[in-house]
């Protein structure tokens, strides 16, 4: 394993301030969200959309590397360059979700384990030579009366295991993103139970089997309460239990973290990734910064979906959304600059 090469992509994927921008949805995520808008979910729809994404004047000043979906890595731009040498020139990093989505976990009712290691060895080796520098594995836990269970956090970490071990060995940096649902109407306090075993479990298992810390990075959920709670919570309360539960069980020595957006209000994930950087909380161990997909993309998609023709635009609430999470990354946003720059006109 070579550890340089690792932390230097660690190092020019979270340095501030700069995020990940996630466009790996999977075929089906297209499709509902297509539908909602009337757009037809087909191949070139979705290539047109993410040409979009991709090519969006300035991003790469907020925007240090984009996930991309297995079809998007191999797609090109109307004009028949390749999104991957497009994102290079603009020195973005190429990341590739890896994983083949959640299946049931057996004997488990409503848990899931991640698929996707058959193979995962070559399919590696190909999005190397294709311009990857980094993968994303996905797995999804949700809040229930006796759910997650100790068998289902235990059995996707071992799988997180295995995908870090074989990315590294490739040079790849992993992101290991472990997400505790919005789903379902559990406290904060609930939600911040979960996450924190569910990060030491996670921890435990990959610092027994020694893969290189400083070459991976967490991509997690904050702590919030599901979205059928009624109880109002604060913003600041959500971003001081952020960061304590993960300075409580993140090892130091990571690479950095990201958070998804999960589902919050576009703005409360800009709003709550700023508060954790604002001086009160104290200093962090690891870089602490974003890699939304729909925090970002709601906008863009909104009004592109509407209008396909309105590409400018739709490529201007972009690079504004993706700003404001650059901001929020040094505890820099505004929140006026928000709602002026990119909130949907409704
Ligand atoms: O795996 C999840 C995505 O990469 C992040 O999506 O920001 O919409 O939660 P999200």
């Amino acid at each position: 394993m070579n550890e340089k090469i690792l932390t230097d992509t660690v190092a020019r994927l979270v340095t501030p301030p700069k995020g990940i921008l996630a466009i790996d949805e999977g075929t089906k995520t297209c499709a509902g969200r297509f539908e909602k808008l009337g757009v037809p979910n087909t191949e070139e729809k979705r290539r047109e959309y993410r040409e979009l994404l991709i090519t969006a004047p300035g991003i790469e000043q907020f925007i240090s590397g984009y996930i991309l979906f297995d079809e998007t890595i191999r797609q090109k731009a109307k004009n028949g360059v390749t999104f991957t040498s497009i994102l290079q020139s603009k020195g973005i990093e190429i990341g590739i979700k890896v994983d083949a989505g959640p299946l049931d976990f057996t004997d488990h009712p409503g848990e899931k384990v991640t698929s996707g290691l058959e193979g995962l060895s070559e399919r590696l080796k190909e999005y190397k030579k294709l311009g990857a520098t980094f993968a994303k594995w996905r797995a999804v836990y949700t809040i229930g009366e006796a759910v997650p269970t100790a068998a289902c956090m235990k059995k996707n970490a071992e799988i997180f295991v295995k995908y870090v071990e074989l990315c590294q060995e490739e040079g790849i940096v992993p992101i290991v993103e472990p997400e505790i649902l919005m789903d379902g109407d559990h406290s904060l306090e609930k939600c911040y139970e979960v996450t924190s075993v569910n990060l030491q479990v996670v921890f435990d298992a990959l610092k027994a089997a020694k893969v290189f810390l400083p070459g991976l990075i967490l991509k997690t959920n904050m702590i919030l309460p599901g979205k059928d709670s009624k109880v109002a919570v604060f913003n600041r309360e959500i971003a001081q239990s952020t960061v304590r539960c993960l300075k409580e069980k993140v090892p130091a020595e990571i690479g950095g973290i990201v958070f998804l957006s999960g589902g919050q209000k576009d703005e409360d994930a800009v709003i709550n990734l700023d508060l954790m950087h604002q001086s009160l909380i104290g200093p962090l161990p690891w870089p602490l910064s974003f890699s939304y997909s729909r925090a970002i993309q709601n906008p863009v998609l909104r009004t592109w979906g509407q209008n396909p023709g309105q590409v400018t635009r739709a490529q201007m609430l972009l690079v504004a959304a993706a700003r404001n999470c650059s901001l929020a990354s040094v505890g820099k946003y505004q929140h006026e600059d928000f709602k002026k720059l990119s909130r949907h006109p409704q």
